[in-house]
């Protein structure tokens, strides 16, 4: 039969509104989403980051109301980035236990309870007065070995003050394993660890450095972050974070970074998280402030891509916005 119109007809399905809710192959729901949060020391008021507008440096009290609100809004969890008073080279804020992200952990945990899952960056950027990820050699060269001890103090004392899942971020070769000793040794077994294993040197995270306060001093992130010429090498990373003990495994960014997310995705049978940076937040806010983007469309389209490419769990600024949206 030869026909004269098509019999197959793809349109069908996407005639009416209900339609393409039902075959709909990729969905979003607030569970999977999860809100980056600055906590600031020696604040008085949140203060707000100029390049991420929505987004704040909170004081212990203004966290405690967002994070209510997050959780009412049903995110799946909250990662909290802490912002000390005090720098010096060894980070030393970043593992003591009145340190602000240990008593801000400390807040959360008692008002929030089970109600959500709380996490923590685990580096040493926000902590050290020359803003680099670890500790320094005396030529000004970050010694990885010196700051994976670092790394596991930070982690006991994070998982002290409460966290259910720490995050290293720092990219250190041995990073997972060295937390996951740490935690065990110290009396933490039930701690998770969510490991930023492909996490790419990214001129998306310039306006985090804004919100963490952590842009290094001198030279860049690019002798252990990802040359993002690299695909096949985020492999090597998730399979070396997962022989360490690694929980959940984490592509950065995520926009630019789709088909690292898909390669991950198949590869692997744990959790993939991917994480929608302070650049991909910015471009879009900035865009829609112009009127150039319609905001929330983007920001759905945005979302909806990164699942679509295979990440399980999304970190996002838009968090709280969007779950709200979507239980609405
Ligand atoms: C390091 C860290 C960074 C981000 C999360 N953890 C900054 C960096 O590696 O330079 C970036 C997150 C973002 O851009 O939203 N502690």
């Amino acid at each position: 039969m030869t026909a004269q119109f098509p019999a197959a007809r793809p349109r069908r399905l996407r005639r009416t509104p209900a339609l393409r809710r039902l075959v709909a192959e990729t969905r979003l729901s607030p569970a999977e989403l999860v809100l980056p949060m600055f906590v600031k020391e020696g604040i008085d008021a949140p203060q707000p980051v100029a390049s991420m507008p929505g987004v704040y440096q909170h004081t212990r009290d203004s966290l405690r109301k967002a994070a209510h609100d997050a959780v009412e809004a049903g995110v799946g969890g909250i990662i909290l980035f802490g912002v000390p008073a005090v720098k010096d080279g060894e980070g030393s804020a970043a593992d003591d236990p009145a340190g602000i992200v240990q008593l801000a952990l400390r807040d959360l945990v008692s008002d929030l309870g089970d109600s959500t899952v709380v996490m923590t960056d685990l580096c040493l950027d926000e902590y050290t007065d020359h803003g680099h990820c670890g500790v320094l050699t005396q030529t000004g060269e970050i010694d990885n070995d010196a700051t994976l001890r670092r790394y596991a103090s930070i982690a006991v004392a994070q998982a002290a003050a409460g966290a259910a899942v720490v995050g290293p971020s720092g990219m250190m070769d041995g990073q997972v394993g060295a937390i996951r000793e740490a935690l065990d040794g110290a009396g933490y077994p039930d701690v998770a660890v969510m490991a930023y294993s492909a996490k790419y040197s990214s001129a998306y995270y310039g306006p985090f450095r804004d919100a963490a306060e952590c842009a290094p001093r001198f030279g860049d992130r690019s002798t252990h972050q990802q040359d993002p010429a690299n695909a096949d090498e985020s492999l090597r990373e998730v399979f070396l974070d997962l022989d360490e003990g690694a929980d959940m495994v984490m592509v950065k960014p995520a926009g630019a970074y789709l088909d690292v997310i898909r390669r991950v995705r198949d590869a692997v049978d744990v959790p993939v998280v991917a994480y929608q940076v302070s650049g991909e937040y910015a471009m879009i806010e900035a865009a829609a402030e112009k009127g150039w983007l319609d905001r929330e469309r983007t920001i759905m389209e945005s979302l909806l891509s990164i699942r679509r490419a295979g990440a399980d769990i999304v970190l996002t600024y838009w968090a709280t916005e969007v779950a709200r949206g979507l239980t609405a």
